[in-house]
This record gives C-alpha cells, structure tokens and sequence, in this order.
C-alpha cells in the first residue's frame, strides 16, 4: 500500500510518498520534497500566521505533483492520503487539512488525519535502526517539550512536559538575543562550536527537584541578562564575536544538560533503556551524543531520525497515517483542524 502525506500544520510545506513494502516496491518513502518558509518569516523575526497559510496554499498543490512525479506515480498508484489535522496554526493546517480530503474524494481514497507530534514520534520508524516498543519518546520541537512512555502507536503515557517555552523556542529567542535571524536554533548550535566550556555557568532549571516537566524561560532571561551585561563591557568586534560564541555554548550544554537529567530520570521511573528521541531540536548533534553517552551508561539505547526528519516533513506524516489506514479510518466526509490536540488522547491501534 502507498499513502501520500501533506504536511502544513507551521512554517513548511512537506509532501512525500511512504510505501509499506507489501508490494513491488521496497518498504520506505518512495519521494519527498520540503519547501521551507524561513525566508517569508524571517523579517518577522517569527512565525507570522497569515503569510504561513498563505504560503501553504500556493505551494502544496505544486510539491505535490512534483513528489507525484518524483516518484513516477499518478494517483491511482496511492491508496490513501494523510494530512496533519493538528495540532499547530489554525489558517496554515485547514489548508493541508482541506486540500487533502478533497483529493482523497477526488480520488477516491480514504483520507486519514494525522497528529502532527505522533509523525515526529514515529519518524525515527523510517530508519534502519527500528526502535521496539516500549520506550520513552523525547519530543522536542518549537512549540512542545514532552517526555512520554510509549507502549505502541497510540498508547502514549505524558511523563512531563514544559510548563512554560518549548525547548525550540528556548533556542529561537536566546538566539534572537545574540541577533541571529529566526529560526535561531540551529545558527546558535554552529556559533556554540566556537565557544569555550567554563566561560559561563548557566542554570539546569527544575533538575534540584523531583519530576519530569521541564521549564526554559528562565535560561532565557539568564541568556538576556548576560548578554546585556557583556555587550556593556566589550570593547572589540573580536571580543564579541567569541563571547557571543561562549554564551551560545553555555546556554546549549544547559539545555542538553537538563534535557538528559530528565531523560534519564524518565528511563529509570519506566524501568526502560529504549530513548527515542524526535523533533527539530533532535536535530541537535551536542544533544544527540549526550543523550548516546548517558544511555549507554544505562545499557540502552538512544534513536532518531536522520536531520531532514527531525524538523517537520511530509515523510512522518506518510508514515503516521499508514499505520492508522492500516488501523480503519473514518470514510466520513468532513474534516477538522484541531490547534490544540493533546497526544495522549489518541486511540491505541
Ligand atoms: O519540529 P520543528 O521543525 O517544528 C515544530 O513543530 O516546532 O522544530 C523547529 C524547532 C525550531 O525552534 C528550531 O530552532 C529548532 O527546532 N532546531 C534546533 C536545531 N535544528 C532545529 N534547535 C537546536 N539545534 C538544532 N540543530
Ligand atoms: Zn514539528
């Protein structure tokens, strides 16, 4: 079976193609295209909702004939269309939302909405090294920080979640703070590679206590206050340009830091030593070998998917809504965008 997947719920538009190897074809994603919106926000400084959907509405139709065509298929080669159906931005998922249950009438196929935090979840599923249930999920986007304990596609158990910024956005505003265009993350990660460890001691908030939720603001105004007090005694562009690079470092080992005290205090609360761990901050390589040693260390394992499937994509989104045609889907007609759509409310399949 073969099942397209649309991907509109932010600031990208992500098409692809999955295949579930039961035919001619190998088990994986036949094609797939991303057309990112980082040049329409960036003047923004973030996200602006409106030129999102927008956006989303010139090019959707377009990267999909292009993925169509990428893969050598017409739409009778499909058997189902997926569609993030939430949660994210209202206006940017209703176009995904709406063009992918009228293709699939159009079609003919069955229309299967996906949850947007259960693509990224899976999408480690699309690599050679599979996780087995159960293990517990790190979810770290722009807009969620959650740890869950995943027992199968759709038994998800919250163990914590941010109470205040995403771990992203964490990135994104620090970032903004060091005067790095949006979406600062990964610009701030590169700059940290210049910079020195012991230069500045940044907190690892809520680590002195018991839990599981996770809190960033506070790293954020930290980084402000740094900054501010730096940038006041700084005489040169050099001096700058390196202890710029020394707060970017600090205030990256703080959120990885944190980050893995509690990954490895959800591990050992679930007696599990399987981490999965998905979302654009995933993408992070100093997060990645942390949270490799710190597994290790408990005789585990950490999984996730490569770079271009750890920010948002159409390939998770394939994949997602092939296990859930595989599970039955609604054959009704209507379609709904849901912005705030908790993970731990789907059905287990
Ligand atoms: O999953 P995603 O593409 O979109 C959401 O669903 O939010 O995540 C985007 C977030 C942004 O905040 C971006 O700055 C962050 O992931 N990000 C990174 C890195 N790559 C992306 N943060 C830190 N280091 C990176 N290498
Ligand atoms: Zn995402």
């Amino acid at each position: 079976m073969r099942i397209l997947g649309i991907e509109t719920s932010c600031d990208e538009t992500g098409i692809a193609i999955y295949d579930d190897g039961q035919g001619d074809l190998p088990e994986g994603i036949v094609a797939h295209r991303l057309y990112s919106q980082i040049a329409v926000h960036a003047d923004y400084g973030g996200v602006v909702p409106e030129l999102a959907s927008r956006d989303h509405v010139r090019k959707t139709i377009p990267l999909i004939k292009e993925v169509l065509s990428d893969a050598n298929m017409t739409p009778q080669d499909l058997d189902g269309v997926a569609y993030t159906a939430g949660p994210g931005l209202v206006g940017a998922l209703l176009v995904g939302c709406s063009i992918g249950r009228s293709l699939a009438y159009g079609w003919n196929l069955p229309a299967v909405p996906v949850h947007h935090m259960e693509g990224h979840l899976l999408a480690p599923m699309l690599e050679e090294n599979v996780p087995e249930f159960p293990f517990v999920a790190l979810l770290v986007s722009g807009g969620h920080t959650m740890l869950v304990r995943v027992d199968g596609i759709g038994q998800y158990e919250m163990l914590g979640e941010s109470v205040d910024d995403a771990a992203g956005e964490a990135f994104d505003k620090t970032a903004k703070l060091l005067g790095l265009d949006y979406p600062g993350g990964p610009v701030l990660a590169k700059m940290a590679e210049n910079g020195r460890a012991g230069q500045y001691k940044f907190p690892r908030p809520m680590t002195d206590r018991p839990g599981l939720n996770f809190s960033f603001s506070g790293l954020k105004t930290f980084a402000a206050n740094t900054i501010y007090k730096e940038n006041e005694r700084i005489t040169s562009e050099e001096e700058k340009v390196q202890v710029h690079a020394d707060i970017a470092y600090a205030f990256q080992e703080a959120v990885v830091d944190t980050i893995a005290i509690k990954c490895r205090r959800a591990l050992e609360q679930c007696k599990l030593k399987r981490l999965v761990i998905a979302g654009g901050v995933s993408a992070n390589s100093a997060l990645r070998e942390k949270l490799t040693v710190i597994t290790k260390k408990l005789g585990g394992e950490v999984f996730y998917p490569r770079p271009e499937f750890c920010t948002d994509n159409g390939a998770m989104i394939a994949y997602a809504g092939m296990q859930r045609l595989k599970a039955g889907v609604d054959t009704d007609l209507t379609f709904k965008a849901t912005p705030r759509w908790p993970l731990d409310t789907l059905a287990a399949i």
